[in-house]
This record gives C-alpha cells, structure tokens and sequence, in this order.
C-alpha cells in the first residue's frame, strides 16, 4: 500500500502523506483516541491519505496526456456513493480543487450535495442514476443558472421526461449517454458490464435517442459520453477494451453530428487489496500509470484515425481514491481454542484402553493414523495430511458400519489433532492446501482459533460478509514476533456469519490469519486496512450495533499530528431511536418494573438503565 510499516517496536506505524512523511505509532495513536473516552472499536480515517491517493491519480493522468501528447484535459469526478461522508466529501472537493475534480451523484440525495458544493469546487457535476422528474428538473435547473452539470441518459426512457421538463423550464440541456458496451468487464463486479448491465444504451437505442434529438435540432446538447464496466476491474486489458468500444462510441456520435466534448470512463480503478499485482478478484494486474496510460492512449489513437479533437476524458474513481485512507481498529476480546494435541486433557478412556484386554486390537485405520503422526516433517506435511484427512474419512465409514467402536473413534480424533498440530507447527500453509470444503472445514475444526473481536462485521465490513470480499487484517502490535496461532475472527454478531474466515495471506487466499496468542489481559488490537471504500455506508444495525467512533487525523504544516474532527460512534439510545423507539418511553418501562421487588436492586436497576441507553453499543472491555 506505500503508508503502512512497521517500525523496531513491532508496532504498525503509517505514513500517511507518502514515504517522506512523518511516521506516527499506530497504537500511539489509539491510546490518545482512547484518552478522549473513545473506546475501541474506532474507524481510523487519514486525510493525508485521501490527499495522496488525489494526487497520484492526477499525477499518473498528467503523465500519461504528456506521453502521448493528449491536448485536452483530465478531471477525476468523486462519485459521492462510495463515501458520502461530510468530511470524506469536503476533503476531496478540497484537496481536487488544484485538479479541476468534479462530483458524480446516482440518486436526489447525491445531488443535493454535488449541487450544494458546486460553489465551492472547480469541476463538473455528471448526474447518473435513475431519474424521477424531481431530479431531472432540479439538474435542468442547475443548466439553466450556467452552472457546469451533465444529465447521463442511462435508459432510453428517460428522454421523454428530460425533453418535457426542459422545454417546461425554456433550458437547453447537457446531456450524456450511458453506452452499454459489449466489452466484458473483469473482477468481481463484472456483471455491471455487457448486455445484462442495468444501465446504458444499446447501439440501436442510442439511434433512436439521436434521432429525437436531431428532428429536435439538439444534436449540439449531446456532450458526454459515459461507460462503466463494473466496480474492481481487475485486468488492464478488459480495461483497454472497453475504452476502445467507448472511443469508437465517441468518432460515430461525432459523425452524427452530436458535441460530445467529454468521455467518462466511470469507475473501475482497482485496489489491490492482495499487494500482489495478480489480477486475481483481490488484486489488479495493473498500475495507477498503466490505467492512465490506457485511457488516454487509446482515446488519443482513435481521435488521430477520424481526425477529432482529443475529448476531456473523466474517470469515476471512487475505491481507489478512497480505500486506503481509512482503518478500522478493533479489540480482540477472548480466543476459543481447539484442543490441540501438546495441551491434550488426560481422556479417561486412554487410561481404561491401557488397562483393557484390548487395547493393541486397534482398527486399521487408527493405527494408521497412529503412525503418521511421527512421519510430519516440513516436506511431507501437505501430503500426510491428505492422507490423515482420507483415514477420517475411511474411519466414518468404518462406524457407520459398526466395525470400530466409540473408544477407537476417540482415539483416531486424538491422532488427527496431534497430526493437525504437527503440520500447523512445521508447515502450517500445507493445511489449506485443502481439496474439497469438507477439508477446508476439518481444518477449521481442528486447528483454528476463533478469535473474538470487538466489532460488527455487518456494520463495518459488509462486503466481507456479503460478497466474500477479503481485507488486510493486521496485529498493530508484536510483528517482531512470530505468530503461532492459526485464526479465524468471530465478530460480536449473534450470528454465524460474523465470522471472518477468508484473509489475505502471503501466496494467496487463505481460510485462517496466522495470529499472537493472547497474552492474559494484555491489550491486543488487530488493524482492518482499506476499509475507506463502500464499507460504512452500506452497513447496517445487525443486532443493533451502531456506528463505530471514527477519528479523523491529519498532518498539520508543522509537521505534527493532529484530530481533525472525532465523531464520538452511536450510542444504545441513537440505535434505539432509529428504529422507532422512543428511549424516554422505554425509560419510563423499565421504571415501572421497579416498583415490584426489593427498593434498592429496582433503584440500581433503574440507574443501570439509564447509563446503559447512553453507552457505546460495542463492548467495553476493562482494559488498561
Ligand atoms: C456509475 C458509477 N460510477 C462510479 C462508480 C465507482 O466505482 P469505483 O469505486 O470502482 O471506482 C460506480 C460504482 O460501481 C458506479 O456505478
């Protein structure tokens, strides 16, 4: 990622305005949060960050239009949706001023904003989405006052209303197209892309809009063109080929006559959340200057053919701009372990068997078992454990047909624990090398921690749980040490699938975080990085657990850290609320149970209920 290290404390440090920037102490920092009364779990947000990401991003355009003598411009536009935090906004308009940035909005709420701050920036408002007549007309009014906003046509349903509202209103509309392009997208949202997208034109509905448009003499509104192939493209070439199918969009609408002045390549700048560069749904198998590179090439290559002037190209990067600035810094609470072979309780029955007539008739399978355990070594690992796994298999069969007894069932689990910490000890990733998700769970069961954390997967990480999505998850303490534990990470969720169990790990994805193991009370604090894009705001109140306390810190010019603003995160009163209840009707309950009973629990009672409605809705561990 280029801000996160690691300095000789062990400790996760972050240099937030790029390599040459001060290095603050990341768990330095969550003390002085916590000293404001600010528990963990705390959003982390760097402003440095976002300011780098803009300036990269314009950085890469800047060099690329110089490259391949690009005459026109480049400007990104936010598209709001990614991030619609006040602060997050007002931060990019700010630092995307000195770029020309402008705002993308998909809904009225979006507008509203982009609209509101168009004082305050230098760009254009591109407004996408579907359209109600509401919305349509107050962007027709914005045209109307001079002011620089794009209506995008992205069904052909909606010219009708943008025809009847601007004529209503005497406005001569910006408009663009939204092409649906047969390029097929790459990545995990790939489906945004090609025939079956939701949005867009088809080749034969953008004739029939021209043609509105020409008996209308309104070629010349005709400006933009738009293409977005799905958030996450994670390979350049389905990049290329859809700016291609988008450029030739652009010659054949100029030789219709229409202005378009402008083509936007909406979102799709991946993040590499694996650090890998492999083009796999984690990754991207491209840079910020090949992406640019791309673009503006391609556009370039396509104007010299038929002759046009270069077009102002405009990208919608909203993960890329936004992901790495924020982290989430959670609290592990409690580890559940498995019971692994070194820490084995005495069993009893092992104790009978020695003392039983039978204890050498042992099944087949468990002797096997038996003496693959001393077999493990560092370059057998994967294949002993296949084999072990094969036994367990063979051994369920075996009882199932009442050829083994419950007595050698407990020796064989025994064996496969000791063969399971054996390989976990020597050779730990041969464990998830695993051939089936019968393997990968009998890994789970038998060597993964589960390390409760305190959080809500829900309302912070929703795409983990909804499309499986991995984040770099990191101890922000003890990296100078080796971790011995294998983890998975259990949220506070009343639910199963609060449970993290997909990581980025080097080689590839991997079902358990190699983690410390908890030392007694001691504090120990895992980072969950590029969680700036999508994550918040499509949480939701899951078991009620609310907003996370979010601290905003940045670089001041002294060099020195600083809060610029601390949000203090929903209390159990602010959840309650939201879902209709009244606290002050609850109160006003709970009172009345204190009238039965014993006078001083009903007062203590009481008191407790007061406190807990204004308490923080996550866990507050005494922690020193
Ligand atoms: C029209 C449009 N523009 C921009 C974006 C932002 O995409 P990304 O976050 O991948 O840059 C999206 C999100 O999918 C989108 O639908």
């Amino acid at each position: 990622m280029g801000y996160f290290g690691i300095n000789d404390k062990g400790h996760v440090t972050v240099r937030a305005g790029g390599p040459d920037s001060p290095e603050l102490d990341m768990l330095d920092l969550i003390e002085k949060v916590r000293a404001l009364g600010l528990e963990l779990p705390v959003l982390v947000r760097f402003s440095d960050i976002l300011h780098d990401r803009i300036q990269r991003i314009n950085r890469s355009f800047a060099e690329a239009r110089d490259k391949f003598n690009y005459t026109s411009d480049y400007a990104g536009l936010y598209p709001i949706k990614v991030n619609q935090d006040r602060k997050v906004v007002e931060e990019i308009i700010e630092y995307g001023r000195p770029f020309h940035m402008g705002l993308e909005a998909g809904s009225k709420p979006e507008l509203a904003i982009a609209l509101a701050y168009l004082h305050g920036g230098s760009g254009v408002v591109v407004c996408n989405g579907y359209k109600d007549e509401p919305y349509v007309r107050l962007a027709l009014l914005a045209m109307g006052m001079g002011l620089p906003v794009y209506l995008v046509l992205d069904r052909p349903g909606e010219l009708d209303t943008v025809l009847r509202v601007a004529d209503a209103l005497k406005v001569r509309p910006n408009l663009g197209f939204r092409v649906k392009l047969d390029a097929a997208g790459a990545g995990p949202w790939s489906e945004s892309a090609g025939g079956f997208s939701k949005f867009g034109l088809t080749a034969g509905e953008i004739l029939d809009v021209v043609g509105a448009l020409k008996r209308r003499g309104m070629l010349d509104c005709v400006k933009l063109i738009h293409a977005h192939q799905g958030s996450q493209i994670t390979a350049l070439r389905a990049m290329e080929e859809s700016v291609r199918e988008a450029a030739r969009y652009f010659v054949e609408l100029r030789a219709m006559g229409c202005a378009v002045e402008r083509v936007d390549m909406g979102g799709g700048l991946g993040v590499d959340y694996g650090g890998e560069r492999n083009g796999e749904d984690d990754s991207v198998d491209y840079s910020l200057s090949q992406y640019a590179e791309t673009f503006v090439s391609v556009m370039a290559e396509a104007c010299e053919e038929a002759d046009l002037p270069h077009p102002i190209l405009h990208t919608e990067s909203g993960r890329a701009l936004t992901a790495h600035h924020a982290v989430l810094v959670v609290d592990v609470l409690d580890a559940d372990v498995p019971r692994d072979a070194p820490s084995l309780p005495e069993f009893q029955h092992e104790k009978e068997a020695e003392d039983a007539d039978d204890a050498d008739e042992m099944a087949p399978e468990t002797a096997s078992l038996m003496a693959l355990v001393d077999e493990v070594d560092e370059h057998n690992a994967a294949d002993i454990w296949h084999e072990a796994l094969a036994l367990k298999g063979a051994f369920q069969r075996a009882f199932l047909a009442g050829r083994v007894g419950v007595r050698d069932r407990a020796d064989a689990e025994k064996h496969l624990w000791r063969i399971a910490a054996r390989v976990r000890d020597v050779a730990p990733q041969s464990l998830f090398a695993a051939e089936s998700e019968e393997e990968e769970n009998t890994v789970s069961d038998y060597v993964v921690d589960r390390y409760l954390a305190n959080f809500s997967m829900f309302q912070s990480l929703p795409d983990a749980w909804a499309v499986g999505q991995r984040f770099p998850i990191l101890p922000l303490q003890r990296l100078g040490e080796r971790p011995s534990r294998l983890t998975a990470i259990n949220d506070l969720t009343c639910d199963s699938d609060g449970c993290i169990n997909q990581f980025i790990v080097k080689d590839g994805p991997k079902p358990a975080l190699p983690l410390h193991p908890l030392n007694g009370g001691e504090p120990y604090r895992l980072g969950i990085f590029l969680v700036g894009a999508y994550q918040e705001i499509l949480g939701d109140l899951h078991n009620l657990f609310g907003d996370t306390h979010v601290a905003h810190v940045g670089l001041g010019d002294n060099g020195e850290w600083s809060y610029q603003q601390v949000l203090p995160g929903q209390t159990t009163r602010q959840v309650l609320t939201q879902v209709s209840y009244d606290p002050h009707h609850l109160m006003n309950r709970a009172l009345a149970l204190t009238h039965k009973g014993d006078h001083n629990l009903g007062a203590l009672f009481a008191k407790s209920f007061g406190e807990a409605l204004d308490d923080y809705t996550y866990l507050t561990p005494e922690i020193s």
